[in-house]
């Protein structure tokens, strides 16, 4: 103290925009910015999604006109899920390489081409009848190791169809070391694996399963996806690693910024957080009743993913928060 008056004075730093500026430890750039994108067989209009207002399933030229925006934006790369036509037991329009994400893989390869990453989420929930990641025992439990030979298949048909990235989001074990193996024997050995490693079991996808037509039928993903309450994340993080993840994904994001900082911590690949459906949904519901700054949390929400250690983030306003960036 000097006199009565703090000598020591953090504000100083805060004055002017400028010295704000200069004093910023965290930058969102649009390259961090990765867009999920919908698209489903058989409609001819995009069909807006209820709770997440701003976001459609798209048609394949609908959704070619917006990857296209989202690549002149400057984004750094859009990732797929499609809504098959027709679903079954097994989620066999995942790998058919005439499936809506296939198509769609083959449309963005044609008009965008390496100029931005095409990556495909790799998942059954939107093709299976019953609505969960993977195939069913008789009993009605997933089925683990089956379901790794489906996600092996899926990944070969995205790959085949141009995708630079797979990212599996099914928390199968093992189903990075299964999903490589079979890239790589298919002569696919460049092709990134984008694992969603720790991923919650979470009432944050809500909107998202309307999106994508996916709610499981009966029970829920307690059994495969973690608990929010368990200290598992590392441990699925490095194993996703071990069996050759080449990047690794924390989802939700916000609510799991803690997991965020533990992972980025801790290890050598880049780190990728997913701001899921229900954190859009619930921010712009509030901006809409004029509760909230919409802008403003976009931007404040963003910067507190980067600044908790993930270099990538999976969100919704993915192309306008690059438009505004850049
Ligand atoms: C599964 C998948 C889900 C999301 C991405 N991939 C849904 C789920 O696990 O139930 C959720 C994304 C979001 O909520 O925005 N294929």
């Amino acid at each position: 103290m000097n006199g009565g008056f703090p000598a020591v004075r953090p504000r100083r730093l805060r004055r002017t925009p400028a010295l704000r500026r200069l004093a910023a430890r965290t930058s969102v750039r649009a390259p961090d910015l990765v867009l999920p994108l919908f698209v489903k067989e058989g409609i001819s209009e995009p069909q807006p999604v209820a709770s997440m207002p701003g976001v459609v399933q798209h048609t394949r030229d609908s959704l070619r006109k917006a990857a296209a925006e989202a690549v002149e934006a400057g984004v750094g790369g859009v990732i797929v899920f499609g809504i098959p036509a027709v679903k079954d037991a097994r989620g066999s329009a995942a790998d058919d390489p005439d499936g809506i994400v296939q198509q769609a893989l083959r449309d963005l390869v044609a008009d965008v081409g390496d100029a931005t990453v095409l990556m495909a989420d790799l998942c059954l929930d939107e093709y299976t009848d019953h609505g969960h990641c993977g195939l069913l025992t008789d009993a009605g439990d997933v089925d683990n190791d089956a379901t790794l030979a489906r996600y092996a298949a899926i990944a070969v048909a995205q790959a085949q169809a141009g995708a630079h990235v797979v990212g599996p989001s099914g928390m199968m074990d093992g189903q990075v070391a299964a999903i490589r193996q079979a890239l790589d024997g298919a002569g696919y050995p460049e092709v990134v694996i984008c694992a969603y490693s720790a991923k919650y079991a979470s009432a944050f996808y809500g909107p998202f399963r309307d999106a994508a037509e996916c709610a499981p039928r009966f029970g829920d993903r307690a059994s495969y996806q973690q608990d929010p309450a368990a200290g598992d994340a590392l441990r699925e993080v490095l194993l996703d690693i071990d069996e050759g993840a080449d990047i690794v994904m924390i989802k939700p994001a916000l609510p799991y910024l803690d997991v965020v900082a533990q992972v980025a911590a801790a290890v050598p690949v880049p780190v990728a957080a997913y701001q899921v459906s229900g954190e859009y949904a619930m921010a712009e519901a509030a901006a809409a009743n004029g509760w909230l700054d919409r802008d403003r949390v976009i931007m404040e929400t963003l910067t507190a993913i980067r600044r908790a250690g993930a270099s990538i983030i999976l969100t919704y306003w993915a192309a306008e928060a690059a438009r505004r960036l850049s």
